[in-house]
């Protein structure tokens, strides 16, 4: 059976940069509370005209350009996203559409921050079963639009940021490289302490202006129980991950993960041990980008040489739902 490799990768964020400055001017906030609690120090946000499915576009183009495809050569898209541009369909048909493609099937992964591992999963077990031999993998997220840009809003709003990254993945017949195992995880106990309550169909009727009134339509985070959360679950999602294939985290070139927030990521690698130059964060530069984060990251550690052929890549995700997932490559 051929494993699963990474044929290249794309990102793209809008071109608006929101600085903490810029926030603060928004709602009651400081660039000193927003960079000590998370380390983020500017996000991008879309511009009218920008939509998620117009963010993957430009991604997939970039990625499809390294890899030296044509949109036509893709044979299935997985799009993960929290933030879809319409509530139905879901957002790979856009995606489709905006490549110029017409029969290619498109899944949608609703699996939020720990999507783009979730979909690597699905993705890679096709590939293996032979299914699809090149899949367009998408993590992309429209959160400006959907934040409340006031004081009321400040604890969510100051962490989240748009934008899109991608990989083309297919097989290889190299034993040595490729996906070598996904490890997914969910435990719904704790579905309500990160969560959009509304537009949904719990409600009748679905969304009213009662609803937007409450501001169920917002993001609701318990920062702590997520903070508490993540910080443990990812490191033994990594720990997993590095035991089923008889590795030790000295093995590990670059751990990837998801960008939630500094803190969480530097409690990550001081649990497992890991030296600055074996993690790779970009969060300051955008923000928390849920499903784009670990694709655009990823990216960027390949363009700065942090990652080559053969080394030991890990990708670890923790967010709502609660979701968390693992995956181990070699590169
Ligand atoms: N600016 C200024 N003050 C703020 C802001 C803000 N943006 N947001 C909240 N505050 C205030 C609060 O109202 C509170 O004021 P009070 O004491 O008068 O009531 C005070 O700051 C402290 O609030 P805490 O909730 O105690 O702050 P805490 O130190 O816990 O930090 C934070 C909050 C940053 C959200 C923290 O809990 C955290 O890092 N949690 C992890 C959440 C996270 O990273 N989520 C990412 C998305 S989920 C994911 O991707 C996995």
């Amino acid at each position: 059976m051929p494993r699963t490799e990474f044929i290249a990768t794309g990102f793209h964020v809008p071109e608006r940069v929101v600085t903490n400055d810029d926030l603060a001017t928004m709602m009651d906030t400081s660039d000193e509370w927003i960079s000590q609690r998370s380390g983020i120090k500017t996000r991008h946000w879309v511009s009218d005209g920008e939509t998620g499915a117009t963010l993957a576009r430009e991604a997939a183009h970039q990625a499809l350009a390294r890899a030296g495809m044509k949109p036509a050569d893709l044979d299935c898209i997985v799009y993960c996203t929290c933030t879809p541009d319409h509530f139905e369909p879901g957002n790979g048909v856009f995606l489709e559409r905006e490549l110029g493609l017409r029969d290619v099937p498109a899944l949608d992964v609703r699996n939020q921050c720990s999507g783009f591992v979730y979909g690597l999963s699905v993705a890679d077990a096709w590939i293996r079963a032979g299914q699809y031999r090149r899949v367009l993998l998408v993590g992309a997220e429209v959160h400006s639009r959907g934040l409340d840009r006031t004081t009321r809003g400040r604890d969510t709003t100051v962490l989240f940021g748009d934008g899109a990254g991608v990989a083309i993945l297919g097989p290889t017949d190299d034993p040595r490289r490729g996906v070598l195992s996904t490890h997914l995880y969910a435990d719904g106990r704790h579905a309500e302490k990160l969560w959009v309550d509304a537009p949904g169909l719990a409600h009748d009727p679905y969304i009213s202006e009662e609803l937007i009134r409450a501001g169920k339509h917002r993001a609701v985070m318990d920062g702590r129980e997520v903070f508490k959360f993540a910080s443990v679950l990812m490191p033994q999602s990594v720990a997993t991950a590095l035991k089923a294939n008889g590795l030790s985290p000295a093995d590990l070139k670059l751990l990837v993960p998801h960008q939630a927030n500094l803190r969480i990521m530097e409690m990550v690698q001081k649990t497992i041990g890991l030296r600055d130059d074996q993690i790779y964060m970009n969060i300051q530069k955008y923000g928390n980008t849920t499903a784009a984060s670990i694709p655009i990251a990823l990216h960027e550690a390949l363009c700065e040489g942090r990652l080559g052929r053969g080394d030991l890549l890990v990708l670890t995700a923790f967010g709502s739902g609660f979701t968390w997932a693992s995956a181990a490559i070699r590169w």
